[in-house]
C-alpha cells in the first residue's frame, strides 16, 4: 500500500491522552492538569494498586456507571504502577505545583483578613511566585488568580505528557474516559507526539483527500512497527457521504448529543463537535457526513462531552473558526477555553455575551448561559443565536432556566425564536464528581448533592420556550446516544426523572402549539 492513494479507513479514531489519561480541559490546562493529576490520578491509581479486582469489578458494575474506578484486568496491574511510578518521579514538579496552589488557598484563607496583602506574597509557596495575584472581591473575600499564558510556558505546561493512541472503532463500548488510563493494545497505534503535531493533521486530512503510507508515516514519524499498524488504518477508497452539501436552501442535522451541523450553501457551522466515526452504522451521522469545510465551530462550554478533542483533532485544518465562550481570567475553576486549544493548533476566538459574528446570509450572536456548573464561578459557558437561512435559532445545551427574565431579555436582543434546542439533563451528577480535585477546602456530601450539574427541568424548559417565543423546541444534549458512552457514562431508563421531565415537557408544548420533539441518534431539517 506504499504506492497509490490512500485515505485513512472511517472508523479510525483517536484518543488523546496525558499520562495515559484520556484528555479534557482539567486533564490538560496546566494548573488544572497538576490538581487532577495530584489530588485525582494518582490516588485513583494508588487505590487500584490497593484492590485491582474491586475496581475491575465496580468499573463493570451498571449501579456505579460514571464512577472512579479503573477498568484494567488484574493482570496488567504491573503497567499500572509502572504508570505510577512514572508519574512521580517525571511528574514531581507538577504534583509540587498541586499541592503548592492548594497550599496557597489555605495561606489566604487563613491571613487575607481585609487588610494589605503585600506581606502575604514571601509567605507563599516559591512554585507559585510570578504566576499569580491576590486580590479580594467587593465582598472582601480574598483569592489566588493565576496569570495563565504563563502557566502555558514550558516548565509548568509538559508536552511530554501527551500522547495519542489511534485504532479502529469497533462497536465496544471503550472505558469511562474520567477514570481508566489508556494502556497499549493489540491494534492500536500508540504515538508520544503533542496534540498539535502536524502530523496529526496531515492524517485527518486523508479522510477528505488521498495520501499515502509513505508520506503519512514521514509525517507521524513512525518506525517500521508504527508503519505496518497504519498500514491497517488506510483504504484505498474514500467513503464520504454524497449530500454533505447542498445546493440550495437550509439545512440542520442532528449528530447527536449537543452536536447540531448547520449549512446552507455558503456557510457551515457545527455545534460541541462530538462525531461518531462509525461508518455505515444505522441511525447516525458520522464524520463522513460532515461537510468538507466546517466555517465555525461553536463550543457552548468546557465539560468533556461539549469540547471534546477526539473530534476536534480530527476537524483541524479544515475548520475556519472554533468560537468558545471567554473565561473569567486566572480563576482556578474557570480555564481560559482559546488557551486550551491554541495550544492545540486550533484556530480560536473567544466571545462574551452579545458579541456577534457576521457571514454571508446570517450571524452568531453569543447569548448567555445561566447554570449548570454546581454554582461555581465558571464564566465560560455561553448559548448561541443562529440566523441562518432566514431563521433564527437558538442553542441552548446544558443551560438552566433558573431564572425566565433572562430569556425575555435575550428576545429583546435578538427577536423572536423559531427553533430552540435545549438539554434537559435536570438531573446532574452533584459537585464533586467533576470539580473534586479543583476544590483545595472540603465540602460536605449533603452541600455537594445541593449543587448539580443540572439543565433545566420541564417547568424551567417551559418557561425558556415561552419567553424565546419559540415555534419549535428540540431537546438535545442528553447523551442518550451508545456511542457516546465512554464519554457520558448515562444510564437512564424509561423510570428516570429526567425522561420524565422531557416527557411532561413535550406534552406542555403540544398544549401550547409548540412544535417539539426528544432527538435522538440523527434527525434532519429542510427549508
Ligand atoms: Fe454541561
Ligand atoms: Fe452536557
Amino acid at each position: 500500500m506504499s504506492e497509490g492513494q490512500s485515505f485513512i479507513r472511517p472508523n479510525l479514531i483517536i484518543e488523546p491522552l496525558v499520562d495515559r489519561f484520556y484528555a479534557w480541559l482539567y486533564t490538560v490546562a496546566p494548573v488544572q492538569a497538576a490538581m487532577n493529576l495530584n489530588f485525582l490520578q494518582v490516588p485513583l491509581l494508588e487505590s487500584y494498586l490497593q484492590s485491582p479486582e474491586a475496581h475491575v469489578l465496580a468499573s463493570t458494575n451498571p449501579e456505579l456507571r460514571g464512577g472512579y474506578f479503573v477498568g484494567i484486568e488484574e493482570a496488567r496491574k504491573d503497567e499500572v504502577k509502572a504508570l505510577l511510578d512514572g508519574i512521580r518521579r517525571d511528574r514531581a514538579d507538577m504534583l509540587k505545583l498541586a499541592q503548592a496552589v492548594a497550599d496557597a488557598e489555605d495561606a489566604v484563607r487563613q491571613s487575607a483578613t481585609g487588610f494589605d496583602l503585600t506581606p502575604l506574597y514571601p509567605k507563599l509557596p516559591p512554585e507559585l511566585a510570578g504566576l499569580i495575584e491576590l486580590a479580594y472581591d467587593t465582598s472582601n473575600q480574598a483569592s489566588v488568580h493565576f496569570l495563565e499564558p504563563l502557566a502555558y510556558q514550558p516548565g509548568v505546561y509538559d508536552e511530554g505528557r501527551q500522547s495519542v493512541q489511534l485504532s479502529l472503532e469497533d462497536g465496544i463500548e471503550r472505558p469511562f474516559i474520567l477514570s481508566t488510563p489508556r494502556l497499549p493494545k493489540p491494534g492500536t497505534l500508540d504515538l508520544h507526539i503533542p496534540f498539535h503535531h502536524q502530523g496529526l493533521q496531515e492524517l485527518f486530512s486523508a479522510r477528505l483527500r488521498p495520501s499515502n503510507l509513505d508520506r503519512l508515516s514521514d509525517a507521524l514519524e513512525l518506525d517500521a512497527a508504527g508503519r505496518a499498524q497504519l498500514s491497517a488504518f488506510l483504504t484505498d477508497s474514500p467513503s464520504l457521504a454524497p449530500d454533505r452539501h447542498i445546493d440550495a436552501g437550509a439545512r440542520i442535522r442532528y449528530f447527536g448529543h449537543a452536536c447540531l451541523v448547520l449549512q446552507t450553501p455558503e456557510v457551515s457551522i457545527v455545534t460541541d463537535p462530538f462525531i461518531s466515526a462509525e461508518s455505515g452504522a444505522a441511525g447516525r451521522y458520522t464524520l463522513d457526513d460532515l461537510p468538507d469545510r466546517i466555517d465555525y465551530v461553536l463550543i457552548t462550554h468546557g465539560h468533556q462531552d461539549h469540547i471534546v478533542l477526539e473530534t476536534l483533532l480530527q476537524l483541524r485544518g479544515r475548520v475556519g473558526t472554533v468560537v468558545v465562550p471567554r473565561s473569567s481570567r486566572g480563576n482556578l475553576v474557570d480555564p481560559s477555553l482559546r488557551l486550551y486549544l491554541e495550544h492545540l493548533g486550533l484556530p480560536v476566538t473567544d466571545v462574551d455575551d452579545f458579541d456577534e459574528l457576521t457571514f454571508p446570509g446570517g450571524r452568531i450572536i453569543a447569548t448567555p448561559f445561566l447554570g449548570e456548573h454546581a454554582d461555581l464561578d465558571i464564566r465560560a459557558k455561553q448559548t448561541y443565536f443562529v440566523h441562518l437561512g432566514g431563521r433564527n435559532l437558538w442553542l441552548g445545551a446544558d443551560s438552566s432556566g433558573i431564572e425566565p427574565a433572562l430569556y425575555r431579555r435575550i428576545r429583546a436582543h435578538v427577536g423572536k425564536i423559531d427553533m430552540a434546542f435545549l438539554g434537559m439533563e435536570c438531573d446532574g451528577a452533584p459537585l464533586t464528581w467533576l470539580y473534586q480535585a479543583l476544590l483545595t477546602q472540603p465540602v460536605t456530601k449533603r452541600m455537594s448533592d445541593s449543587r448539580k450539574l443540572s439543565g433545566s427541568n420541564a417547568a424551567q424548559a417551559g418557561d425558556i420556550v415561552d419567553e424565546l417565543g419559540a415555534s419549535e423546541a428540540y431537546i438535545y444534549a442528553m447523551g442518550e446516544e451508545h456511542w457516546l458512552g465512554h464519554v457520558m457514562a448515562t444510564s437512564y431508563n424509561d423510570d428516570s426523572y429526567q425522561l420524565k421531565q422531557v416527557e411532561e415537557f413535550l406534552d406542555a408544548c403540544a398544549t401550547r402549539g409548540v412544535k417539539a420533539g426528544h432527538l435522538f441518534g440523527q434527525q434532519e431539517w429542510r427549508w
